[in-house]
């Protein structure tokens, strides 16, 4: 159920029954005041501008062709030419109940399914994940999340960074550590020691660099001793994403992942074409596209090297190549890439290209999604107290820890294992909703304090509402699925819910258009403040409401708590019963 689509697939007739073209827009959205009605179509004084005519009196034709009296009790026209709707009770009601007794919550599957690759987290397997790589891992899994729920058919990327020269240094320090009888798993306990470790050598040690070339070099011809030392490497490196993923309830496994090093192969190929087709060039040994699409203000190409003078090849060679392969060979319709703001520029050199060389038809869409930053308290870039970066795994553990002291004394009477599955639940939520509920694409302070706070817009707080409703089925004593009541709204509350409840696809649909899971956070806390005053006005338990009013309120929770147990889980945040 998509309200918003309804009422304006319905505005859009009757405008074209007063006589307007068939693909004017009655834009129509949710009104931001009660006072304007539960939606409001504002299309009509644009459609009038243009035909120089009376928005008002325009406006009221279109009101006298529009019949949506099931859907809406009361239509105003307002202000220049207005359409205020305000829906029907009646209506609310009966699609609650739909929701109520429908596994996705009257949210639509779609009947055509896309297929949309989704590349997301990618972190570099040389090194440990970093904070850096929060924000990509659980903004794609969110969007990810939300393109399921909507019945679309998902392909998930994960374009680790296992290859490039760096690799030439660790596999020259890890094949002296195995032959000092180390093993593999304790020399890459800490992938940050073991990367400063091979750095040092490389800048310091006589031959270390001659050394690292070489196996630059060998890996590179596929030398089969040099492979069997880099998947050693590269596989530890995967378990240590692996267990973040499995803290951060994140859903890649090691089937999604599709490096650098998988296109390998097919680099020659992409550069062959190109030069093939004229659209790159040799400049100065290197092979190189020159943008016209991207010229800059003087008209100077932009440019975009795609083999380097030595013949090595780059970020950017396996990218074109990935283009041609989620197109052609996975069939993607959409293609959504998240990664920092900073590769922006990089991402629209591959596309132009792409687009170009025939790698990537104009049919299919290629959305690079940018974020932003996460700055400290000082409003500088993350960074540990000495400045270095900081360790995702160790920022997660820090997140329990402070969510176990938050709790202790709230649950203290909890068993051992219920504390410390409450504690891992809100503290990796509240880092995840913190980040997630940000615009994506600004820089944001990261703060214990705000993120771990039970007032405001937070996961402890949405959390906190979820177990609110279990306990008035504890208390009421009834199984919260068994209810079949009929559905009454009648108090204003009840309908704010109703309303809001059944917006939950108009917000998912948004969230996956313009990749931004902050929409479905804003969402689920005014949801959850809704329930709090409808909570407040509405008795449920009470002895003086009748029966039918009292089960219908318990039916409305029973919605209330599965769309925000379903949200937040589009989110990778878990609920409890009890806190
Ligand atoms: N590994 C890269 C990084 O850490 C991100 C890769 C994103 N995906 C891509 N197709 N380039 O910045």
């Amino acid at each position: 159920m998509n309200i918003r689509q309804l009422l304006n697939d319905k505005v859009r007739a009757a405008m074209v029954a007063a006589g307007l073209p068939e693909d004017t827009n009655p834009a129509v959205s949710a009104s931001s005041r009660p006072q304007f009605g539960d939606y409001q179509a504002n299309g009509v004084m644009g459609a009038a501008k243009k035909l120089k005519t009376n928005p008002r009196e325009l406006a009221q034709k279109v009101l006298d062709n529009l019949d949506i009296s099931d859907i809406a009790e009361k239509l105003e026209l307002a202000g220049p030419g207005f359409i205020n709707i305000h829906l029907n009770k009646a209506w609310l009601a009966k699609q609650l109940a739909i929701a109520a007794s429908d596994e996705h919550l009257n949210v639509s599957q779609n009947a055509t399914p896309k297929t949309v690759v989704v590349d997301y987290s990618a972190p570099n397997l040389a090194k440990e994940m970093h904070v850096g790589h929060l924000r990509s891992t659980i903004i794609g899994d969110a969007v990810v999340r939300a393109l399921e729920f909507r019945g679309e058919k998902v392909i998930r990327q994960n374009h680790m960074g296992d290859w490039g020269t760096q690799f030439g240094m660790l596999l020259a320090h890890l094949s002296d550590k195995l032959s000092s009888n180390e093993v593999a798993e304790t020399a890459l306990a800490d992938l940050e020691n073991f990367y400063r470790e091979a750095k040092i050598r490389f800048d310091e040690e006589e031959g270390f660099a001659d050394r690292a070339r070489d196996f630059v070099v060998k890996l590179q011809s596929g030398d089969s001793d040099c492979l069997v030392l880099w998947k050693q490497f590269i596989d530890i490196s995967i378990h240590h994403s692996e267990e973040i993923y499995n803290t951060l309830n994140v859903t890649l496994t090691r089937d999604d992942i599709m490096g650098e090093s998988a296109y390998n192969p097919d680099l020659p190929n992409v550069i062959n074409e190109l030069m093939e087709s004229g659209i790159a060039v040799e400049d100065q040994g290197a092979k190189v596209v020159f943008i016209k699409e991207m010229a800059n203000k003087d008209g100077e190409p932009s440019v975009f090297i795609v083999q380097k003078s030595g013949g090595g090849y780059l970020y950017a060679t396996t990218d074109l190549s990935a283009c041609r392969y989620r197109s052609g060979d996975l069939g993607a319709d959409r293609i959504i890439i998240f990664t920092d703001a900073r590769q922006a520029h990089h991402f629209k050199q591959v596309e132009v290209t792409a687009r170009n060389a025939g790698f990537l038809p104009e049919t299919t869409g290629y959305d690079h999604c940018p974020f932003g930053m996460m700055m400290g308290d000082d409003g500088k870039p993350f960074k540990t107290r000495t400045g270095g970066t900081i360790k995702l795994a160790e920022l997660l553990e820090e997140a329990v820890a402070r969510a176990t002291d938050l709790m202790a004394e709230k649950i203290a009477d909890f068993s051992v294992e219920e504390r410390s599955e409450i504690a891992r639940k809100v503290g990796i939520g509240a880092v995840k909703y913190a980040d997630l509920s940000k615009n994506r694409t600004s820089d944001y302070i990261f703060n214990w304090k705000t993120m771990l706070s039970f007032e405001g817009a937070t996961a402890p707080y949405l959390q906190y509402a979820f177990t609110r409703v279990q306990s008035i089925f504890r208390k009421a004593g009834v199984e919260a699925n068994s209810i079949t009541a009929d559905m009454i709204i009648a108090e204003p509350q009840e309908k704010a819910l109703a309303v809001k409840l059944l917006q939950f696809e108009e917000v998912l649909d948004a969230v996956i258009s313009e990749c931004t899971p902050n929409l479905l956070c804003n969402y689920l806390y005014e949801l959850a403040s809704l329930y709090m005053s409808f909570y407040e006005a509405c008795p449920i338990l009470k002895d003086d409401i009748t029966e039918d009013i009292k089960l219908s309120r318990l039916r409305l929770c029973n919605v209330i708590a599965r769309t925000l147990e379903q949200g937040l889980d589009l989110l990778g945040i878990e609920v409890m019963e009890r806190m």
